[in-house]
């Protein structure tokens, strides 16, 4: 059955004037007809980019520095084990050896890893993205009480390199809120090249000269997200946004998003203008790579699930995701 629009909704309750601020029209979308791609969600604890990047901490580091492999190329498939060992808040066990422990605040009965299976399409205006997730039972962890679940997808163009690398990880340093080196400050997702200097404990305050990030900008270096947030029976909202030198929510919100399901089982759509309204402009024919989180149970910052990095083709091309034209 189709899903009765927001616009329908209000017209219908003859509350014209809200009808103004609801998203433009657009046509359905017959998901059962577009090719979707499992995937799994899992929790990545305090595992920053510059922890990923560190060989004692994380062995593939060498690899990924000097091979040019990868995040995803070693890890898809593993998720589903990285997850629970991670959530648990107890040292990690490997077949090479045990290794401490990555989160130091544990979520009591926090499930591990979530699946997902994702799905992109486009009407020649809009691109849209649907999402279907069991998330289990989730522990009420009320660190955002006002909403339940958040789904976010992360859009990487080319020119954010790391982040085609790494995915989300590109964003996630070792000094932001809620990890192991903010020291009580409340730094927010970040690209590596906007910062003057990284170290291992991440780029600090300190900026690249105002000519450095417009060139990084004009140059395309910016990751864009758009968020949907879910109330078990309550319509969906959703929230854009761009991630550069910080992460800042855009006005007004390039993204719509429409959801049915409950907690622990959601069907969620987000939808936008694929020119306009935000940094990155979707071309037919374009390639871009994207990634995926949840935050489940009220859970806000890093406590979150992510997936690796996967590609996106915009009509027609080789990639994990083709946004077909419907
Ligand atoms: C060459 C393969 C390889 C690459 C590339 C690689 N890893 Fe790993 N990763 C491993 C191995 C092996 C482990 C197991 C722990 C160890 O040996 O450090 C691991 C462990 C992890 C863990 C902890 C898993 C757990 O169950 O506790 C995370 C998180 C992680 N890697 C993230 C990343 C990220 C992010 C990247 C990209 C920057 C990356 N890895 C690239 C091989 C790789």
């Amino acid at each position: 059955m189709m899903k009765r629009s927001a616009f329908g909704f209000v017209a219908a309750a003859g509350l014209g004037a809200l009808a103004l601020s609801a998203p433009p029209a657009r046509a359905a979308v017959d998901w059962g007809s577009v090719p979707g791609k499992d995937i799994v969600l899992f929790y990545p604890g305090q595992s920053s980019y510059e922890w990923a990047l560190t060989e004692s901490e994380m062995s593939g580091a060498k690899s990924f520095r000097t091979e040019g492999k990868n995040c995803d190329t070693c890890h898809i498939g593993e998720e589903k084990d990285m997850g629970p060992q991670i959530v648990t808040g107890q040292k990690r066990v490997f077949k090479t050896g045990e290794k401490p422990s990555i989160e130091p605040t544990p979520i009591a009965g926090k499930p591990g890893s979530i699946p997902a299976t994702v799905k992109f399409a486009n009407d020649g205006t809009n691109l849209l993205v649907h999402i279907e997730f069991k998330e289990g039972t989730q522990p009420d962890a009320k660190q955002d009480p006002a909403t339940a679940t958040k789904v976010t997808v992360m859009f990487i163009p080319k020119a954010a390199s790391e982040a085609t690398r790494t995915g989300c990880w590109a964003a996630c340093h070792d000094d932001a809120a809620s990890m192991p080196s903010a020291a009580g400050a409340n730094r927010t997702k970040y690209l590596p090249r906007t910062h003057a200097k990284l170290t291992r404990q991440g780029g600090g305050d300190a900026l690249k000269p105002d000519a450095d990030l417009a060139k990084l900008k004009a140059d395309g270096y910016v990751l864009e997200y758009w968020q949907a947030k879910l109330n078990p029976g309550a319509p969906a909202s959703a929230v854009s946004g761009t991630v550069f030198d910080k992460r800042q929510e855009t006005a007004p919100s390039r993204a719509s998003a429409e959801a049915s399901g409950s907690a622990g089982n959601w069907s969620v759509t987000l939808s936008g203008k694929m020119a306009g309204g935000g940094p990155i402009d979707f071309q037919q024919g374009g390639l871009y790579q994207v990634a995926i989180a949840i935050h489940s149970g009220h859970t806000a910052k890093r406590f979150h699930y992510v997936s690796f990095e996967r590609t996106l083709a915009i009509g027609s091309g080789a990639a994990d995701f083709v946004a077909v034209k419907k």
